[in-house]
């Protein structure tokens, strides 16, 4: 394994081009969870429940590798279609993640951000995903960022209201947007573009997942299903990664000063 980048990586327009054959910024579909239970008899939400444990190890393998950012899609926009009582388990789920885990993700220096609409949750969940950013906010380690009630086209809708109100309101002018100005209203501002996706469970497709965010990143579809997801095929996802080479339309891949935004 390479050592990781020793700087932040570049973040004009949002892109982040990783100086290394390590990612910098991991995005993970974690797809496959009532497969999994349905192979082995067992209710949908036991799938659920392992996928948890799954996306556990992930987050360790993942800091120990030297990865700064993964943004994980754990509930989709689309995905209150589902049976209530699906809806339901999931939400506890994530109550009991949030209870359980954030006080040890802190103690391990990792930073917690959420993306996704927040004004139709139920209130408790409200509270305790902006308790989660705000307790770790300072932290300095891992960004794990957490893609719930997250869908791209909703994603892109708030930021079209929240751009068209500043437009309205005489802040900005139409001939000045720029690309600059969409990063900054997603609900990513700030955060580099994932350099690798991963999604398991078989299907190749997004499901309304980073629809911006991913325009350049280097895609991995696993068939396994994600509560068998573990270090080992986190390793084969990087070693895929590195054969890969990115070159953003360019004809080579962009240099270490490039890649820093410095030239
Ligand atoms: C992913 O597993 C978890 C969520 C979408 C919440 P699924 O629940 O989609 O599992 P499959 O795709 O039906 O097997
Ligand atoms: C994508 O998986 C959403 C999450 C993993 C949270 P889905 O299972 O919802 O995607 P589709 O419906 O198969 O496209
Ligand atoms: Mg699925």
């Amino acid at each position: 394994m390479t050592s990781h980048p020793t700087t932040a990586p570049a973040m004009a327009h949002g892109v982040s081009h990783s100086s290394d054959s390590l990612p910098a910024h991991i995005a993970v579909i974690m797809d496959g969870n009532g497969r999994w239970a349905k192979a082995r008899g067992l209710p949908r939400i036991e799938g659920h429940r392992r996928g948890l444990e799954a996306l556990r190890g992930l987050v360790r393998a993942a800091d120990q590798r030297g990865i700064r950012f993964l943004t994980v899609y754990s509930f989709s926009s689309e995905n209150w279609r589902r049976p209530a009582e699906e809806v339901s388990e999931l939400l506890g789920l994530l109550r009991y993640f949030i209870r359980q885990d954030v006080a040890d993700l802190s103690a391990r220096n990792v930073r917690i951000r959420i993306i996704g609409r927040r004004n139709d949750l139920p209130d408790d969940i409200a509270v305790l995903l902006r308790e989660a950013e705000t307790t770790t906010a300072s932290n300095t380690g891992l960004t794990l960022i957490i893609a719930f009630n997250y869908g791209a086209r909703d994603e892109l809708l708030r930021a079209t209201q929240a751009l068209a109100s500043q437009v309205a309101e005489g802040r900005l002018a139409v001939a000045d947007m720029s690309e600059q100005h969409i990063c900054d209203a997603l609900d990513t501002s700030g955060l580099p573009d994932p350099d690798l996706l991963i999604r398991t469970s078989g299907e190749v497709r997004l499901s309304n997942f980073m629809m911006w965010q991913l325009a350049y990143t280097e895609l991995v579809f696993l068939p396994v299903a994600w509560p068998d997801f573990d270090a080992a095929a986190l390793d084969g996802a990087l070693v895929e990664f590195s054969h890969r080479q990115r070159r953003f339309g360019g004809l080579t891949e962009p240099s270490a000063e490039q890649a820093r935004g410095q030239v």
